[in-house]
């Protein structure tokens, strides 16, 4: 091993300050049109939680090597308020993840700024930047705005509704906020300038329960004189077609729409004045005559989208106040991330146009076109073509068309305000196209990324790609299914399997928490975990592996950012699962009654039975109820519920015993004896008895063997099959599953095109046709679980203690891949792990933050204990190393 750490130099270690579950303002910069990031950070809480990391101070040399710090001793902050008063508190503490907020709660709309330093032994760090954190509306008095919807002609059959007002702007303005929240999706304009850049705001939460409210800096768009706030409505979830193959009717959460709105101006004399909707406000339509999610907008541009205030022609109603509660978003908003261009552009009959951008993606189409008033363009979207037409019936009743009627003008933009789609390929009809006229505008929750993984296997790399880009499009407020079809729910099931994977490349700790909380409002009084979150189907059934994500997901939420605050909201929510669990299972422990799930989409369930997998549903129910019961016995450790603890341990020990005196035999033999079983039984250690794990874990490497190292499993099992194979001594199996080619398996898909990943394993069949299943999403996540055992497996890189603060790092080579990189910004920094290959010589590089410690396993069998650094492991006898491999995962 050799270190090339630079000696000790504090005054080079820049501490980079983090707020808990930062949201960004945004300051409209009125030259670009596009959103600028400002510094300051809102916050919901009046205790804001404060993490920081240490950054090398040299900011053009990245590849610098971090001075060697050791281990934090205490920490310094301090606050600086309104006032000017300064107060620092000191902490001996090695803390730096998440630490309580030391000094008096902050007000509503308190603005102050902080900074932290760190203390190593003797000596101290610089401080950090200022963070400047200011406190939303944290109590419900603070608002004085009253819900408002149009009096008339808002039914979901008219045109999108547009609010507004006008208001007189003194001189000396020096601060001016816009809180505003909907029933619907809003999109707010001063002076006929988007406040921001955000779409679908405030966001999809459980209604009934919990409202979002967005805060933004407008003081940019205001003049003194007379000025003009207004508001479009859009139907979004509130009172879409969501999820209408269930409900048999749209608008799950209501008929009319609403606006809250109170923006909040300040002056230099201290006064606030605010302009806040009531009954004074003015309504009227836009152009846009439609809009669903699922189904498109429709548009008529001879006339504006937003009118001046003065020409809105209908009164407004005040609403009954709403019983939610008005919370600040702890996750970042929708935004445009990307913009793709075209990649081919292919003349079609009747004068259509079909467009394909190269790549599957969530969003919509910019067009820009000329044609007479009155002229229709029609833009339809879709996945994947069959014979070179758009392939619509994957889409199911989704229409997912756009139409605009043009209003004649030299140059029109045609771009959608209200929808999103899912797609890869458009056909335009209705215009003459230019390439350079046409970009896929890329959207998604505008989420930090934090992961990056390579290696030397190109087909690898892509099954990776698509990862990321299935993940981009359907964390879209809340985790979804599919971006595309009559569906883009919130399926339990779905995000927890993928929450590992999801944590991995990106910071999701406020997008999931903010989807937990919608969890455990919506979770049944007995507590049965709804099967989509935000709820929306009209009756419940406790799903095994579904109903888990109340437990699982925030355990991986602990696991992956030390979240320790998460773990206790949620602990009711999670113990309401298991309990009732337990009330189903009754005495004997076994899950055995009640529809279930299963092992969903196993590729050898018939296309349209989708739930009768290999897998016996009480083996997989009951494998559930062990892990989900012995993850809560953890947390209640970790929480220091003692009793729970204890009583919890005890019996995930119980479900365990049944489980294995009932599913499994003397000779290892899992009931229903396919790879799913097995796969369950070995990652959640549900045989206790030695001998017959190890026949368990041959039995499930001849069952991959039969099955040519194809994928031979469903939603369920998939995730785990790798590493039970790993954990069992059968690396090389796993690497022959993962660069398997044949159909299913991942790499079957990259070979027929797939961008993104596919919800059926063959949704594309290998002549090119659409699996003829109704369930044919070619964006779904849950099988793309399988790039957090890559993370961990190939790169090496598995969290041991939470947020990362002890690692284990230990590359697996195999299945050829010859080099290896995963760089990670966990919430300590920056960790690096990048290995090579080459001639027998097996060299690892490393690089830790200061607070996290690493053993470091080589496939030579070397061992190695490190803390903040970089280093250089080079292991030359790599004979050994096949042997060892196998008992690297231990
Ligand atoms: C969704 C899935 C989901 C499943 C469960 C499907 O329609 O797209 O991803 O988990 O239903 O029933």
């Amino acid at each position: 091993m050799s270190s090339t750490n630079s000696p000790s130099s504090l005054d080079e270690a820049l501490p980079v300050l983090v707020i808990a579950a930062p949201v960004r303002f945004e300051q409209l910069d009125p030259l670009l049109g596009e959103g600028k990031v400002s510094p300051a950070t809102l916050v919901g809480v009046s205790e804001p939680r404060l993490s920081w990391r240490y950054e090398t101070l040299a900011p053009h040399a990245s590849s610098a090597a971090m001075p060697h710090l050791g281990r934090q001793s205490a920490y310094e902050i301090e606050v600086c308020r309104a006032n000017s008063s300064v107060e620092t508190v000191r902490v001996d503490s090695g803390e730096q993840i998440l630490v309580s907020w030391p000094f008096a709660p902050l007000n509503s709309r308190e603005r102050v700024s902080v900074r932290v330093r760190g203390y190593f032994g003797t000596e101290k760090t610089p401080w950090s930047p200022s963070s400047v954190v200011e406190a939303g509306l944290l109590v419900q008095q603070d608002w004085d705005a009253q819900w408002i919807s149009p009096s008339a002609g808002a039914a979901v059959d008219h045109a999108a509704p547009v609010l507004g007002t006008t208001f007189l702007v003194e001189e000396g303005l020096v601060e001016a906020r816009l809180r505003i929240s909907a029933l619907g999706i809003v999109v707010a304009t001063i002076n006929g300038l988007a406040v921001s850049g955000d779409h679908f705001a405030p966001g999809w939460t459980s209604y009934e329960h919990r409202l979002r409210y967005q805060s933004y800096d407008v003081a940019a768009l205001l003049t003194p004189g007379e000025n003009e706030l207004a508001a479009l409505l859009g139907n979004g979830w509130y009172r879409g077609r969501v999820a209408s193959f269930d409900l048999h009717r749209g608008a799950p959460y209501g008929d009319y729409l609403g606006l809250l709105a109170q923006l909040e101006i300040t002056y230099a004399d201290g006064r606030r004045v605010d302009v806040s909707t009531d009954t004074s406000w003015r309504a009227g339509e836009s152009n846009i005559l439609a809009n669903d999610f699922y189904d498109g907008q429709f548009t008529d541009l001879r006339t504006s989208t937003f009118l001046p205030v003065a020409e809105l022609d209908g009164n407004v109603r005040e609403l009954p106040p709403h019983a939610a509660l008005l919370v600040a978003p702890t996750a970042p908003p929708v935004r445009k991330t990307q913009c793709l261009p075209v990649r081919t552009l292919t003349p079609l009959s009747e004068g259509r146009t079909l467009i394909d951008f190269g790549q599957n993606l969530v969003g919509w189409v910019r067009l820009c076109v000329t044609g007479k008033r009155g002229d229709r363009v029609v833009v339809r979207h879709a996945e994947v073509l069959e014979d070179g037409e758009l392939s619509l019936r994957p889409l199911r009743s989704a229409q997912a068309t756009d139409t605009y009627i043009l209003s004649g003008a030299a140059q029109e933009v045609l771009e959608p305000r209200l929808v999103f789609h899912g797609f890869r390929y458009i056909e335009v009809s209705g215009a003459m196209l230019n390439p350079a006229d046409i970009a896929a505008v890329v959207i998604s929750s505008d989420l930090t990324r934090t992961g990056w993984f390579e290696t030397s296997d190109p087909a690898v790399n892509d099954l990776h790609n698509n990862v990321v880009w299935g993940m981009r499009g359907n964390f879209l407020d809340v985790p979804t299914d599919c971006p595309q079809r009559d569906e883009r729910l919130g399926w339990t099931g779905d995000i927890q399997v993928f929450a590992p994977t999801a944590s991995a490349l990106f910071d999701v700790s406020g997008f999931l928490s903010s989807w937990l909380t919608t969890l455990g409002d919506d979770q049944l009084s007995d507590g049965t975990v709804p099967a989509v979150i935000p709820r929306v189907f009209r009756t419940e059934t406790p799903y095994a592996g579904w109903g888990d994500a109340a437990v699982i997901v925030p355990w991986t939420l602990f696991e992956r950012y030390g979240d320790l605050g998460i773990l206790r909201r949620q602990y009711g929510s999670m113990q309401g699962w298991v309990e009732k669990v337990g009330a189903i299972a009754g005495e004997d422990l076994l899950w055995t009654q009640g529809e279930q799930l299963g092992d969903w989409l196993d590729p050898l369930a018939p296309p349209d039975a989708p739930a009768a997998a290999q897998a016996d549903p009480g083996v997989v129910a009951t494998a559930y109820f062990a892990r989900s019961t012995q993850l809560l016995a953890w947390a209640a450790e970790a929480l220091g519920y003692r009793d729970d603890a204890l009583l919890y341990e005890e019996r995930a020990a119980g479900i365990r015993a049944a489980f294995e005196q009932k599913y499994v035999t003397e000779d290892g033999i899992v009931f229903s004896d396919c790879q799913t079983v097995y796969a369950m039984a070995l990652r959640w250690d549900l045989i206790a008895d030695v001998p017959r794990r190890e026949l368990a874990g041959r039995r499930l490497a001849a069952l991959v063997a039969r099955h040519q190292y194809t994928v031979a499993t469903g939603f369920l099992g998939t995730p785990l099959i790798l590493d039970a194979l790993s954990d069992s001594g059968n690396i090389a199996a796993a690497y022959k599953m993962v660069v398997c080619r044949e159909n299913p398996s991942w790499l079957y898909s990259v070979d027929m095109g797939a961008t993104t990943v596919w919800e059926r394993w063959d949704a594309m069949l290998p002549d090119g046709s659409v699996n003829p299943g109704v369930m044919t999403s070619f964006n779904h996540y849950a099988f793309g679980a399988i790039a957090d055992w890559m993370h961990r497996k190939i790169a090496g890189l598995t969290p041991l203690a939470p947020g990362y603060r002890h690692v284990r790092i230990a590359p697996i080579p195999g299945g050829g891949i010859t080099s290896s990189s995963f760089e990670h910004v966990s919430p300590y920094g920056g960790i690096g792990v990048r290995w090579t290959l080459r001639d027998g010589l097996f060299k690892l590089n490393v690089q830790l933050p200061v607070g996290v410690t690493a053993e470091v396993r080589l496939p030579n069998g070397d061992q190695h204990d490190v803390g903040q650094g970089e280093y250089e492991f080079l292991a030359t006898d790599l004979t050994t190393a096949k042997a060892t491999a196998a008992t690297l995962t231990a």
